[in-house]
């Protein structure tokens, strides 16, 4: 009984072991194992743009001479290495199942094709390939290319006036610069974790300048060309304003309405209070009076009390 713990113990220890053994049962890796002993690696940058569809080539052998291609993928943001296989005899294998795969070329070359490229398949993709007689491996440093969003405006600064172009959440860092050789522009550059940049320029403009043709020109390797924008009195603070006349209209509006209701509602007790006042006074002493004699000299002697009783 006292050994059994023990035996718990070895299973548990043995057993995540065994697992992994298994798992990488494959005579693909096997193979790379072997022939891995001093790894030379070319080593090549790439970006590609976010949304896109990717193909990644490490060797331009074709299948004619290759016998397989092995892709160690180690994403920036999955803690753990996943590898993309397939060799001649047909056996594949796919431990990333993230939609990334192993295509031909018309000419029979292999490439790895990556779907939808976003930041989440950014990282290091080592390409082993194994043809007859030697082997080519590569390490292939993926980057993303994310364009900023853009925004430029004027605004003033301690009675000054300031020209801002602004550059947000971008990979990599967008280029600003003026039309205006303006004398001071301050560029402040941000990043954050996940790496995309912000880029603000603020340029002083000297007093009276004329910002009639005053724009700002952003570079970014997403776009083929350079964006120009042209900076207009604060955005914001234009839209400030109509929201606020916008509150100022609803609350008058909603004053007048309770105004108008609570009026509504006076002049209705108003009329309430007229309309059970008259009944018991003056009509029915005429009405009463021709139909019931009697009624009206009762109704008379009681408003004879009614008004004794005032004067007690
Ligand atoms: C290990 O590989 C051999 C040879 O390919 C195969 O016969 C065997 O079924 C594999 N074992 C596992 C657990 O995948
Ligand atoms: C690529 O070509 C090889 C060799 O002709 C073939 O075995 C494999 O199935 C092809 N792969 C795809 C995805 O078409
Ligand atoms: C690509 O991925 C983004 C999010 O990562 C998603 O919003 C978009 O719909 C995807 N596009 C396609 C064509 O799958
Ligand atoms: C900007 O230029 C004006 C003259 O064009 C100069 O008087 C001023 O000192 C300059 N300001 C800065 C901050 O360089
Ligand atoms: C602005 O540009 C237009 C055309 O490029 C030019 O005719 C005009 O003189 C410029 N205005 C100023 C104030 O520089």
């Amino acid at each position: 009984m006292r050994d059994m713990p023990w035996i718990y113990a070895a299973i548990i220890l043995l057993l995540p072991k065994a697992c992994h053994v298994s798992g990488t049962n494959q005579t693909i890796s096997a193979n790379s194992d072997t022939s891995s002993s001093p790894k030379l690696y070319v080593v090549r940058n790439e970006a590609f743009n976010v949304g896109s569809d990717v193909n990644l080539t490490c060797s331009n052998k074709t299948w004619n001479e290759m016998m397989y291609v092995i892709w160690t993928i180690d994403m920036k943001y999955n803690p753990k290495e996943c590898k993309i296989a397939f060799d001649t005899e047909g056996r594949s294998d796919d431990s990333c199942k993230d939609g990334k795969s192993l295509r031909n070329t018309s000419s029979a070359q292999s490439y790895l094709h990556i779907p939808n490229f976003s930041d989440y398949d950014v990282g290091v993709y080592k390409c082993e390939s194994v043809y007859r007689g030697a082997n080519e491996n590569y390490k292939i440093h993926v980057a993303i290319t994310v364009p900023p969003s853009i925004s430029a405006w004027l605004e003033r600064k301690d009675n000054r006036m300031v020209a801002v172009c602004k550059a947000e959440s971008g990979i990599p860092a967008a280029n600003i610069s003026w039309s205006h050789m303006g004398n001071s522009s301050t560029v402040k550059t941000s990043n954050d974790s996940r790496g995309f940049y912000t880029v603000e320029s603020l340029l002083e403009l000297p007093e009276g300048m004329d910002t009639v043709n005053l724009s700002c020109v952003i570079r970014h390797p997403y776009w083929k060309g350079e964006k120009i924008l042209v900076p207009e009195l604060q955005k914001g603070y234009v839209l400030w304003l109509c929201v606020l006349i916008v509150v100022v209209i609803i609350v008058f509006l909603a004053g007048v309405l309770f105004f108008a209701q609570k009026k509504i509602i006076m002049l209705r007790q108003c009329q309430q209070s007229d309309d059970t006042s008259s009944p018991s006074k003056s009509p029915p002493i005429e009405d009463v009076e021709e139909v019931e004699p009697y009624a009206s000299y009762i109704q008379r002697v009681n408003s004879i009390y009614n008004s004794s009783d005032l004067y007690t």
